[in-house]
This record gives C-alpha cells, sequence and structure tokens, in this order.
C-alpha cells in the first residue's frame, strides 16, 4: 500500500456521494485517501478469523455480532480517518471493518465475497439492497428477456445456425436464440461418437422432440474413427478430431444455405480471459467446437455477461432437463482422450459402458453435484485375471475423481471405499473386457485432470 507505485484511484472518487464499498485493499485505500493511515505491521492475517462487530452498521443488518471470516491482507488500517467509525474488529486487529454514513463510504478488510466468510453474501446483499438501494432485478426472467430481445435486435430477418455439443453453454445460448428468432435458427449438432453414454440421444430428445429446435444431427462416429484409426498421440488426436469437427460443421452449415450468424456459447470467464472486452474472437484453444478464426459468421453471444452459475439457472428456466444444466465439464474430443492410446470402437463401448456406471452409481450416492469432474479411463494395456475358472487378459478401468473451483487447480475426490466397491464390482461384472479397477489418486498440479 505504501509502496511508490502501488495502485491508487483519484481521490475525487471518494466524493462523488456515491455508496462505495472498498474490500480489503479497497479499505486501504479508502482509509489512505481520506487521511488515515496504513501500515505493515506483525497484524498480517491469512485464513479463516474471528469477527466481532462494533457499535450499529446498516452493512452487519441481520448479520450475528460474531461470525468466522476470510482475512488476506499484510497492511492494516491502524487510524481510521476522521469522520468514520470502526464497525468490525478481530482479535488482533483494530480495523476490520468501518464506515462514514454520511459520506456513504464503506470498508471491510476481510472478504465477504468469497465462501469462507459466514454470512458474506447477507453483507454484500445488505451493501447493494439497503445501502445501495437497489432492486435485485437480475433474475432469470429478466435475463433472458432482454437476451432474447437483443438477440432480435442483432439477428433481425438473418439466418442463425448454432453448434451444440451437449454442453450446458450451448445449451442454453442456442434456445435463448431460438426463443428469439424461432426457425430462422438451425442447429448443428455433430455427433462425433465420442460422447458418453445417451448423451447423443439427449441432444435429440430435447431439442427435436421437447423443444422442436430444427436440427441436423450429424452421424459421423465412422468419419471419425477413421480419422483415428492409429493416431495415438494426445495432441494429434485433438488435431485429428478438431478438424474434423470444423470440416463437418462446415460442410453441414453449407448444405443449409447461406447463414449470416452463428450463435456461440462464450461465457463471461472466457471473455474475460480472452482479456478484451468487444472480441468477436472464437476461443479454438481447447475447445473442438472452437472454429477457425476466418470463418465466414457474425458471432451471437448471448450468454457473454453470463457466469456459469447463471447460465444454469437460465438454463433452468428454460425448462432445459438437469442432467443436462448440471452436467459436468465434459472436453470437446470427449473419451478420445480417456482412451490411453488408439481409440477403437471396442475400446469406446468399453469405456462408454464403465463410464455410465460410475456416474450412475456417484449419481445415486448423491456425490455428484459436489464433484467437479468424475469419469473413467481406459489405459489401453492389459492385465490377467481369473473369472470362475477362466484366466482373462483384459483392459483396466481407472476412476478418476476430483474436486475443482476452476480447472486450474484440482484435488483427487475422497470417495467412499463402499461405494468405490460397489463401482469397481459393478463395471467389472457388467462391463465385459474389463477385469480391473483402479482409483487415479493424483492432484493437479503436477497432474491433469485429464489423462491426455
Ligand atoms: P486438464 O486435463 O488440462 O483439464 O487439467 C482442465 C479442464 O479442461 C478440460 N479439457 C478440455 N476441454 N477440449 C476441451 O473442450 C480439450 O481438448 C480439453 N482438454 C481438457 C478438462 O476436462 C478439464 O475440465
Amino acid at each position: 500500500m505504501n509502496d511508490r507505485d502501488a495502485p491508487t484511484v483519484d481521490p475525487a472518487l471518494f466524493k462523488l456521494g456515491v455508496p462505495i464499498l472498498g474490500i480489503c485493499y479497497g479499505l486501504q485505500l479508502l482509509a489512505k485517501t481520506c487521511g488515515g493511515r496504513v501500515e505493515r505491521t506483525d497484524l498480517a492475517e491469512y485464513g479463516g478469523r474471528p469477527l466481532t462487530q462494533q457499535g450499529k452498521s446498516r452493512l452487519f443488518a441481520g448479520v450475528p455480532r460474531e461470525l468466522a471470516c476470510w482475512m488476506s491482507h499484510g497492511d492494516s488500517v491502524t487510524e481510521v480517518p476522521s469522520g468514520f467509525a470502526v464497525t468490525a474488529v478481530s482479535p488482533r486487529l483494530p480495523v476490520a471493518a468501518m464506515e462514514n454514513v454520511e459520506a456513504k463510504l464503506y470498508g471491510v478488510q476481510f472478504h465477504p465475497e468469497v465462501d469462507h466468510t459466514e454470512h458474506g453474501q447477507d453483507i454484500l446483499k445488505n451493501f447493494l439492497y439497503e445501502i445501495c438501494d437497489l432492486a435485485p432485478t437480475w433474475t432469470p426472467a429478466s435475463i433472458i428477456e432482454e437476451a432474447v430481445a437483443r438477440v432480435r435486435e442483432q439477428v433481425g430477418g438473418e439466418r442463425v445456425v448454432c453448434g451444440l455439443s451437449g454442453g450446458v453453454d450451448s445449451a442454453v445460448a442456442a434456445l435463448l436464440v431460438y426463443k428469439a428468432v424461432s426457425d430462422q435458427l438451425t442447429c448443428i449438432f455433430v455427433d462425433h461418437g465420442l460422447m458418453r453414454e445417451r448423451e447423443a440421444e439427449q441432444v435429440e430428445d430435447t431439442f427435436r422432440r421437447h423443444f422442436h429446435v430444427p436440427l441436423v444431427h450429424v452421424r459421423a462416429e465412422e468419419r471419425f474413427l477413421r480419422k483415428l484409426s492409429g493416431v495415438v498421440d494426445p495432441e494429434d488426436k485433438r488435431k485429428v478430431i478438431g478438424e474434423e469437427f470444423i470440416r463437418t460443421f462446415e460442410e453441414e452449415s453449407h448444405k443449409l444455405g447461406k447463414a449470416k450468424f452463428l450463435v456461440q456459447g462464450t461465457i463471461y470467464p472466457d471473455v474475460i480471459e480472452s482479456g478484451t472486452s468487444s472480441a468477436a474472437l472464437i476461443k479454438s484453444h481447447h475447445n473442438v467446437g472452437g472454429l477457425p478464426d476466418d470463418v465466414d459468421f457474425e458471432l451471437v453471444e448471448p450468454l457473454r455477461m453470463l457466469f456459469k452459475d447463471e447460465v444454469r439457472v437460465v438454463g433452468e428456466e428454460l425448462g432445459l432437463p438437469e442432467d443436462m444444466v448440471w452436467r459436468q465439464p465434459f472436453p470437446g474430443p470427449g473419451l478420445a482422450i480417456r482412451i490411453i492410446g488408439e481409440v477403437t470402437q471396442e475400446r469406446l463401448d468399453i469405456l462408454r459402458r464403465a463410464d455410465a456406471i460410475l456416474l450412475a452409481e456417484v449419481k445415486k450416492a448423491g456425490l455428484y453435484r459436489q464433484l467437479w469432474q468424475t469419469f473413467a479411463v481406459l489405459p489401453g494395456i492389459r492385465s490377467v485375471g481369473v473369472m470362475g475358472d477362466e484366466r482373462t487378459y483384459s483392459y483396466p478401468i481407472v476412476i478418476r475423481a476430483v474436486t475443482s473451483k476452476d480447472a486450474m487447480t484440482a484435488d483427487w475426490a475422497r470417495l467412499p471405499y463402499d461405494l468405490l466397491e460397489v463401482i469397481s464390482q459393478r463395471i467389472i461384472n457388467e462391463v465385459p473386457g474389463v477385469n480391473r479397477v483402479a482409483l487415479d489418486v493424483s492432484s493437479k498440479p503436477p497432474s491433469t485432470i485429464e489423462w491426455e
């Protein structure tokens, strides 16, 4: 805070008369700019701390006087500016929150926005709804209404295509656009045969039969398998699948006649990641759904301002099935990067069945939503086993289940032994070609979530 090149703000900001809530460094900036003192002391705190309120504050209305909060600071406010009152302390920290009600300036040293702070959401709500006098009008219904109006205005009478992947983002984007321009939209679902069990049928059922969205279901399983024949390197697999996907999508969209617009399920974190607020850029990095930069379409991105949980809420409001709304992330190249070695029809069938059993049991145990990803991997090796009087020489299946917030880091999930036992027994008994089940107990880093 006291470094010469420490980030700062124009002091005029605090004289605007609009409510301001400074969080962590924001509190310190508020204190320093308004005439208080911020120092590097031995009061640094990292992690969970008890917080005690002092006096009365609208920011803490309805919140227990004592609560656990999350701190992460080296500098501390040691003297509040004149006009400010201290509204909370922690055992070692004399200023954990302060406010100047007249000037509408509030500051908290702790992080109300993280899950570890009890009632953090209530504190933020108090600020927004009571102090700023805002109304929570950002509801699923209003998001849908706004998105639909925007799409209508952008698209006019032109034709639109949308690639469906089976994932929640493209599904919600497609439904919003369909709501806006109805049959001007055609969805293209390139079924590369690398999906999980029943996923392709679910896309059909949901879009064609339930919502009556015009849908081209391209059955390209054989085409992809042919191209993947003999390919074992993970990056080569991605390249082959990505190229084939683009080629197939382009062929199909040409058959439909000229469409001016392409729907993309870009969500807000993608926009932030790409470092620009306006880029009409199609992320091709990780995504098999990603098309090259030179595609001849203008983009329609109805989810650009939404986070994943908001996309899910909108999906539920639009009536998407729960399975699709809450689907765990699934990589574009699908099961191909979960078969280590060559992708063959036999291996795909085995993996798909084992994966379905794993998912069914995890769902039955009520753990599906707590896990970031849960899946089966088929290493292309065989080991010896014995079933009845017979020697077997078959594939193993590896169970991979991880917890994570954003896939950047992940921890292996501690699935209950009893559950693992049921999964293992079912897979070995019900999936011909498997005689062993192993558990992956690696975190990311140094491992990755996927095996390839
Ligand atoms: P890793 O394995 O790098 O995965 O820890 C991080 C997240 O990205 C997903 N992933 C992919 N998604 N195409 C995708 O669309 C890919 O090629 C790909 N590779 C990994 C992975 O499932 C995890 O959620």
